[in-house]
């Protein structure tokens, strides 16, 4: 190498070597090795070198040249790994210190009651499953056994909305019924699930709005029995209203979704609100063992497949656990009523604290 470019690899390294930034770098390349870098021309002008010499003097190039792209990547790459290191120091955040409750943030109520819901049957193995609240009517309706002119589509008040899906009047969903139907749907049993979620029904005043909530089950498995049914039950409301010894009644009723099919109450004193004795009962879900023909709509065999199912009011269970008796301020967002009700985000219910 001669001592033009001697000088000229001394320059690019002192000059790598000062490069504090990627700009700087890119500047510093193309400088070089750009269309009209000072590499790229030297390399250009080989053809006016004398023939003999030529053959050396490109070799001598190519090598300067790929030895300074090298080393302007390798100066590129610990640019970066500087950049990133200093972004982590500042942007460190210290995870062992406390957490440190702020008071202007609480979970609703309703979000408390689902979680804790989760936490109970989670601990019963079912696991959560979802569904969208824009249904079609054969899964909120037809799939589950309620004919088309079947008194219960008007009982319901149900929300159509225009248009169609795949040939299906689109319905806000009327209850979570219909993730029964998506979870048998979408995998083979042995299922256990709730499905927790926002239903509609066209239906408005101090203990009704059109928007609620409601908490599905499903358990499907070969020998499921209604004594699987009441037991669950049993133990989802004493653990729920932190009442071991809540009295609990199963009421002969009717969902066409299920055969035999029982309401649910519970003790309670009318009079005070009480909850677990005052020798009052009140209604509080809907139950009953899958009837066979849901199960044959799911495409499971009745005479395999037997399970139970319930669904119940996420505000009616909240309004009496936690003595609320107005519907309304659940959705009014204010915010006294929020931090009166609402509960803190740094405690998610614990099974082990009875939730
Ligand atoms: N879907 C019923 C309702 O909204 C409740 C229910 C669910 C009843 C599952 C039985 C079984 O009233």
């Amino acid at each position: 190498m001669n001592d033009e470019l001697q000088a000229l690899r001394a320059e690019a390294d002192s000059a790598l070597a000062a490069c504090a930034d990627p700009r700087a770098l890119e500047a510093l390349r193309v400088g070089l090795l750009g269309r009209s870098g000072r590499l790229t021309l030297l390399l250009r002008d080989l053809g006016k070198t004398a023939p003999e010499a030529r053959r050396e003097r490109g070799a001598a190039l190519n090598r300067l040249r790929d030895e300074l792209a090298a080393r302007i990547e390798a100066r590129g790459a610990e640019l970066e790994a500087a950049a990133l290191a200093a972004r982590l120091a500042a942007e460190r955040v210290d995870v062992t210190l406390p957490p440190r409750p702020r008071e202007n943030g609480t979970i609703h109520p309703i979000s408390r009651t689902m979680e804790e819901m989760a936490a109970i049957f989670g601990a019963m193995g079912f696991a959560v499953a979802e569904g969208p609240d824009v249904e079609d009517d054969w899964r909120n309706f037809g799939a589950l056994n309620i004919p088309e002119h079947h008194s219960a589509r008007q009982d319901m008040d149900t929300f159509y909305l225009p248009g169609e899906r795949e040939g299906r009047r689109r319905v806000l969903r009327t209850h979570t019924s219909p993730v029964q139907i998506r979870t048998m749907l979408a995998s083979p049993p042995p299922i256990r699930v709730i499905a927790p979620g926002r239903t509609y029904r066209a239906d408005h005043d101090a203990t009704h709005s059109p928007m609620f909530h409601q908490c599905e089950g499903l358990a499907i498995d070969r020998d499921l029995t209604l004594g699987h049914l009441k037991g669950c039950l049993i133990d989802f409301l004493r653990a729920f209203f932190a009442a071991p010894a809540l009295p609990v009644r199963f009421r002969a009723s009717y969902f066409p979704f299920t055969e035999p099919s029982m309401e649910v109450d519970i003790g309670w004193n009318r009079r005070t609100g009480e909850i677990g004795r005052g020798g009052d009962w009140l209604e509080i879900l809907g139950s009953g063992m899958v009837h066979p023909r849901v199960l044959a709509n799911c495409g499971l065999d009745p005479r395999e497949w037997q399970g139970f199912a319930f669904g119940m009011g996420v505000e009616r269970v909240t309004m009496l656990k936690h003595g609320i008796n107005d519907l309304r301020p659940f959705y009014e967002s204010d915010l006294r009523w929020l931090r009166h009700y609402g509960f803190s985000p740094f405690a998610p219910p614990m099974l082990h604290e009875g939730v």
